[in-house]
């Protein structure tokens, strides 16, 4: 039966709740109780829900229930959503259409649906309206519920819809079964406290909760131990680590610390501008197996529009820190996310942000058009300009930050790299990887490679969203 629905009125509350650290135990009396059936898991959106796929995997698998790569196959579906943006919506939407058809014809197939959109009380209205088929649907602060809330919908054969308005305790020791067993994800910090007028995150994934350092350096541990070669250290604004937890120990401590333990690649996303402090920027310049690369989203070059958006900076001080990082860290490549069409945004507003690329001149962006999240303040600003003309500044952008990438891909040429070998291409003895800078190399050897290799490579050729080359002996 329905137990919690997501409620937006607790969702907005900015306040900072008490919560427990809570260690994860398995429920013994479900343990293999699925085993022969199989189940498919479709991720949309950030590497936060990529990673939490790899603990819903695990639990999964925990049941008894094993992988199927095609979803006409599994007795199992669930999706792991996102609500960033309209598409994300509408992607999941057309998934669970093909899964009613799917489901006419396999009475027993059990549908799941998990992740951001849980916790949008619009989304799960409509479920519980119109996909009364649904088997149940957890969110993003009650995944370690995922044996119980299962298993409750197969034996009761009814709908169980549990989802927490707000973040709960704090969970440790979930199982993870990892995608790959040489480069790993590890949060360090939930949730989000930043409220960007246009963003739902902090409505669908709480207020910013710091994992314990003892418990981060744990896992990076248990990862060296393994033989990993590179860890990504996540979060909404992994800057605001231990601001929650600790008086003297921050973002720049905790990479320092990650970084003695001697993993040889350490990355870490996502940067708010507003939290890099020049500590940070000392322990990534002082420590090579910290990569030199930095996403740091602007997300418009206008400071209008900036205030607009909530985001804390302007377009001066934003610029002042990117300079300080091109400046202090060598070689270093910086990318980042934009946003075109934001409610009142003028052909002025946008041509700030032309003008602030050109001045960037960033290795990497990822550029958006401004969607309409419900319930979040941009949601109610007044939005005159055309869907067409925003399309239309989209490209503009696109073809000016297209232009940079093959421009700074271009002074690789004749360049060695150090490369993470990731992937065999379709032709023989062609690899791709990616190097320190997180540019993506495809590359030739005359030794046979294995996935988890760091090899130098030779850049002989650059394109816009990649580099061709071969290895050096
Ligand atoms: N916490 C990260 C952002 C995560 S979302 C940060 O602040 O850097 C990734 C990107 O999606 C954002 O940087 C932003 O560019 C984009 N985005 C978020 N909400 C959006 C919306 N409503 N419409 C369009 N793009 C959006
Ligand atoms: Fe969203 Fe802003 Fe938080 Fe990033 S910092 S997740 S854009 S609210
Ligand atoms: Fe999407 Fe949620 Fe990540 S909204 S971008 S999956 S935090």
């Amino acid at each position: 039966g329905i137990m919690h629905l997501p409620d937006y009125k607790e969702a907005r509350k900015r306040d900072i709740r008490p919560y427990q650290r809570v260690v994860f135990q398995e429920d013994d009396k479900v343990k293999n109780k699925y085993q022969g059936k199989t189940f498919y898991l479709k991720t949309y959106g950030c590497q936060m829900n990529e990673h939490d796929s790899e603990n819903i995997e695990a639990l999964l698998t925990f049941l008894g229930f094993s992988k199927v790569d095609d979803y006409m196959d599994a007795d199992l579906v669930l999706l792991n959503t996102c609500s960033i943006r309209e598409n994300a919506h509408n992607k999941a939407f057309g998934m669970l259409g093909r899964l009613k058809h799917l489901k006419q014809e396999k009475k027993d197939l059990i549908v799941g649906l998990c992740g951001c959109m849980a916790q949008e009380a619009s989304v799960v209205e409509t479920i519980l309206k119109d996909y009364k088929w649904v088997n149940f649907v957890f969110g993003t602060h009650n995944m370690y519920q995922l044996p119980e809330i299962i298993d409750t919908a197969i034996e009761e054969n009814q709908q169980q819809i549990e989802v927490f308005s707000r973040e709960g305790d704090l969970i440790e020791g979930l199982p993870v079964l990892r995608v790959n067993d040489y480069k790993a994800y590890v949060n360090i910090i939930y949730g989000c406290n930043k409220f960007c007028t246009y963003c739902i995150v902090p409505y669908t994934r709480g207020r910013e909760r710091s994992r314990l350092k003892e418990d981060v350096l744990a896992e990076v541990q248990k990862l060296v131990d393994d033989g990993y070669k590179e860890v990504t250290l996540l979060g909404q604004n992994v800057n605001a680590y231990g601001k929650d937890l600790y008086d003297d120990y921050t973002m720049a401590n905790l990479l320092e610390d990650v970084a003695k333990m001697g993993i040889p690649r350490i990355r870490f996303t996502t940067s708010h501008p507003w939290d890099f402090t020049d500590e940070m920027i000392d322990v990534i310049a002082k420590y090579p197996n910290i990569m030199p690369s930095v996403h740091l989203p602007v997300q418009s070059g206008s400071s209008r529009i900036l205030k607009l958006m909530g985001r804390r900076y302007t377009k001066e001080s934003y610029l002042e820190l990117f300079h300080k990082i091109k400046d202090r860290v060598p070689g270093v490549t910086i990318s980042t996310d934009i946003i075109v069409g934001f409610p009142g945004e003028t052909e002025e507003d946008f041509l700030e942000t032309l003008d602030l690329v050109r001045e960037c001149q960033y290795d990497n962006a990822f550029t958006f058009i401004f969607s309409k999240r419900e319930g979040t303040p941009a949601c109610r600003l007044a939005d005159p300009v055309s869907q067409k003309e925003k399309e239309e500044r989209l490209q503009r952008l696109n073809e000016v930050v297209n232009h940079y990438f093959l421009e700074n891909n271009k002074k690789l040429e004749g360049r060695e790299v150090e490369v993470l070998v990731e992937g065999i291409s379709d032709k023989k003895h062609m690899y791709y990887g990616y190097s320190d800078t997180n540019k993506l190399i495809n590359f030739s050897s005359e030794k046979e490679l294995t996935p988890g290799d760091l090899v130098m490579v030779k850049i002989n050729d650059a394109k816009t969203w990649s580099l061709d080359g071969e290895t050096v002996e």
